[in-house]
């Protein structure tokens, strides 16, 4: 289908992102890259998504599996080149598909030309102050070491502070690698602008910007809080990095620049901050114009913490004026497929992150039952398909993907697990390359092994294995989006009633559409309707009922 100037596409959009150096590997060299993805196009219009993202594909050393980028405006060589990506870009368009590239504004990669000439230069330097240095403490007398000026604990394990050796430390709250930017400094603002514009003008239609919520900074408090004083506080206005008012300078700038492109660009933050109002400002047309929530995939399977989540982030959603982002699965977390099999703790639920964390760090013997992890996920998808607003999918998820488990800590990549000494397992379970066909040395992905191990069992999950078999997790989202588009409707939703249970949730779109999921343990009658998806990977003879972790949708 071509693509229209419509201004408003990204509100319903169904976004799939790619993570490139795992989705499709053309010349064999383990990583996935550009023509990967420009080979997959017929995969990806055949599934039938709006957009496709691209979590960053720039020169990196990958100590953070690309978001430490060294240079905002190339390839990484081993990806391909700017040409490479312009053939994606109009292939993907020719596809009707739209372009969303990620934007990573708070820190730079540590061979980033900035950085290095930071590094080189005096304390006090034009150069050190496009990245955040500060003086050491005083040393302490016992073993007369200079230090951090904090104790603050990076995202990945030890301090936010790295000595350079001549008293100075600067700030990365994620790895040493991602060194933070100053966004006092206006080089730095001009430098992400001339970014923005050089990609929208190859153009891209979108961006998704990596922790929004941390650009603007205040470290001129004397002492700086500790840890303990900043978790009592919470994020917000005092907060010293996380989610300051200032930060809503730097995106009303970033609209003005997205909204002289016809049709504008568009944009979506990843934002973590403790108040969902206060996400919803990162949101405001005048801004981002839309904002991820992640609530749905920290949900407790049930149906009151989904009613919960849908019914306040769509009300969010309407006082900002954007439209709501539904996710189940990205790069950071476990897959939705493994996630929601976890066991519920003493009669209560035990999906939600920080039990996948538990799963991820080894604990003990998770107990994960696949069929279930699986009946789960399809339920999710198709309910939150049904939703208002846009919906983002990560690669593998369409093939029910579980996470992997078996990668062995000498081929682990990343540095959450090398920095806490494998306490934490790390993402790379959800990184795996995907399985494209059910042999070969990397299962369709490239000519050779891929860079993270595949296990045995990815055969099962192949592209080409489920491609036209009635029932497979692909065929069943092919189906879903096919409808999804036929159904589109306007961005209301109203609770049905008519389920008789509590653990069951329905609701009908301004059109009709209904869409019913049930998180119990009992079957259910569902109203009269025509089912026109199920989410059960063989439906029973009998359409009338809904069974347990079971979604459908139904027509007016
Ligand atoms: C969020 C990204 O999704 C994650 O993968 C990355 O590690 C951090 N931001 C730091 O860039």
């Amino acid at each position: 289908m071509a693509l229209t100037n419509d201004p408003n596409w990204w509100r319903t959009a169904t976004v799939y992102q790619v993570y490139p150096r795992s989705f499709a590997d053309s010349d064999g060299d383990g990583l996935g890259d550009l023509n990967g993805i420009t080979s997959r196009i017929d995969y990806l219009q055949a599934l039938g998504v709006d957009a496709v993202w691209l979590s960053p594909f720039y020169p990196s050393a990958l100590a953070d599996g690309g978001y430490d980028v060294d240079d905002y405006r190339a390839v990484d060589p081993r990806l391909g080149t700017l040409e490479d990506f312009d053939r994606l870009v109009a292939a993907l368009h020719g596809a009707g598909m739209r372009v969303i590239v990620d934007i990573v504004p708070n820190h730079a990669g540590s061979g980033h030309v900035w950085f290095q000439e930071a590094l080189a230069a005096p304390k006090g330097s034009p150069a050190r102050d496009r990245f955040i240095f500060m003086d050491g403490l005083p040393a302490n007398s016992m073993d007369n070491a200079v230090r951090p000026p904090s104790d603050w604990a990076n995202a990945f394990g030890g301090s936010v502070w790295e000595p350079v050796g001549d008293g100075q430390f600067y700030l990365h709250l994620f790895a040493k690698e991602q060194p933070d930017f100053n966004w006092s400094n206006r080089e730095v603002r001009d430098e992400f602008l001339k970014t923005l514009r050089f990609w929208s003008d190859r153009g891209v239609d979108a961006f998704r910007v990596d922790v929004a919520m941390a650009l603007a900074k205040d470290l001129t408090a004397q002492p700086l809080p500790s840890t303990a004083e900043l978790d009592a506080q919470g994020s917000g206005p005092h907060h010293p990095f996380t989610d300051r008012d200032e930060v809503h300078e730097i995106f009303s700038e970033w609209r003005e620049l997205f909204n002289s492109y016809d049709p504008p660009r568009a944009a979506v933050g990843e934002v973590w901050v403790d108040d969902p109002a206060r996400r919803a400002l990162y949101a405001r047309p005048s801004e981002l114009g839309q904002a991820f929530n992640f609530d749905l995939l920290q949900a407790d399977w049930s149906a009151e913490a989904f009613r919960q989540v849908v019914a306040s982030n769509l009300a969010l959603a309407a006082a900002s004026g954007s439209s709501s982002t539904w996710v189940f699965s990205n790069h950071d977390v476990v897959r939705a497929a493994s996630r929601l099999a976890l066991p519920g703790a003493g009669g209560g639920n035990a999906n939600n992150l920080r039990d996948a964390a538990w799963l991820r760090s080894g604990g003990t013997e998770p107990v994960i039952d696949r069929a279930v992890g699986l009946a789960r996920a399809r339920a999710a998808a198709l309910f939150m398909l049904a939703l208002p607003g846009s919906a983002y999918l990560y690669q593998g998820e369409e093939l029910g993907l579980p996470e992997v488990l078996e990668i062995p800590p000498d081929q682990r990549q990343d540095p959450a697990f090398h920095r806490t000494g494998g306490q934490l397992v790390g993402r790379d379970g959800s990184r795996v390359p995907l399985p494209w066909e059910p042999t070969g040395p990397s299962f369709g992905f490239g000519a050779g092994p891929a860079h993270l191990p595949q296990p045995s069992w990815f055969a099962d999950f192949a592209a080409s294995a489920q491609a036209g078999v009635a029932g497979s997790t692909l065929e069943f989202y092919r189906s879903a989006l096919r409808l999804r588009e036929a159904l589109r409707a306007d961005e209301s939703l109203t609770w049905c009633a008519d389920l008789d249970s509590p653990d069951a949730l329905g609701f009908a779109r301004g059109n009709g559409w209904r869409c019913y999921i049930n998180f119990g343990t009992r079957a259910l009658q569902l109203p009269a309707g025509q089912v026109l998806v199920s989410s059960a990977p063989a439906p029973g003879p009998d359409l009338g009922s809904l069974e347990p972790d079971t979604a459908v949708w139904l027509d007016a």
